[in-house]
């Protein structure tokens, strides 16, 4: 098991890649606590929960909306109060939506930002202090393909996922010499609820799929993996970079 012992807290945990993710985490013999957003997703956030408990490890449910700053202190405080320290930190919240620049309003621009990279700022801040207590630890950030391929539509996420590519550089320099690694994964696309409007569109679907090397939408437990991998110490000397997980649609032709 790549994580025996550790200390986990997964943000955005109660659905797709965060599941995914929580749940190996606690497969390779973590403790997880699984982050949620809204009381509607209590339950899924328990069903978790009780996952990562079969697998052996302790499980534990906060509601804390990320870009909220006394809301991220309070859940990092008690994360690691109850599962006795932190050494994983995955900043997997997110949200997306389409709207044409020139519609934008500000409202609809602040809330992607705050979310996706306020909310990661936050939650790293307040885990790295932990962590630099402790002497190590990893946070993985769950960024995108659109960290570097321009999406129309989708400006305020771009700008968000490109900016969780220097936040995490800074931070892997900046927090190297307390023994802390920082890095982002980037999936392509990922059949999750957040595409459940391409997944609802057969048209839409085979013209994402088109674009896959690999010809299909990855699987959120095919992040999950790499996840593991990037937070255990077999990834050791891994800080300051983004593992790309996307099939590899990032080869396509239009996007190089
Ligand atoms: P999802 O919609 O299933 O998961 C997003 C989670 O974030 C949800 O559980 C949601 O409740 C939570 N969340 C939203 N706002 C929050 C807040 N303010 N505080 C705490 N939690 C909040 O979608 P998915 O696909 O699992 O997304 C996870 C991450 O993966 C996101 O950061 C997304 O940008 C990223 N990603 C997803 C891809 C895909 O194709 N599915 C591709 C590339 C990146």
């Amino acid at each position: 098991m790549l994580l025996q012992g550790r200390k986990a807290l997964v943000t955005g945990a109660s659905s797709g890649i965060g599941r995914a993710t929580a749940e190996r985490l606690g497969q390779e013999g973590a403790s997880v606590c699984v982050n949620y957003y809204s009381d509607k997703e209590a339950d899924d956030a328990q069903a978790v929960v009780r996952s990562v408990e079969r697998s052996g490890g302790t499980g534990l449910a906060i509601r804390a909306d990320v870009g909220d700053e006394d809301a991220v202190v309070a859940m990092v405080s008690q994360a690691a109060d109850r599962l006795g320290g932190l050494d994983l930190l995955v900043n997997n919240a997110g949200i997306e939506k389409q709207i044409p620049l020139l519609e934008m309003s500000e409202k609809d621009w602040s809330a992607v930002i705050r979310t996706n990279l306020t909310g990661a700022f936050l939650c790293l801040r307040e885990a790295a202090k932990v962590m630099a207590g402790a002497g190590h630890g990893v946070v993985v950030n769950m960024s995108s393909v659109h960290e570097f391929i321009p999406w129309p539509g989708f400006a305020h996420y771009c700008a968000t996922k490109g900016g969780l590519k220097l936040l995490m550089q800074t931070a892997a320099r900046e927090l190297a010499p307390k023994g802390i690694r920082v890095c982002n994964i980037a999936p392509g696309a990922i059949a999750t609820p957040i595409n459940q409007f391409v997944l609802d569109d057969p048209e839409a679907k085979h013209a994402v799929e088109s674009e896959i090397p690999l010809g299909r939408m990855g699987q959120p437990e095919e992040i999950a993996a790499a996840v593991a991998w990037a937070g255990s110490d077999q990834a050791g000397y891994v800080t300051g970079t983004t593992i790309v997980v996307d099939g590899g649609m990032s080869l396509y032709p239009k996007f190089v």
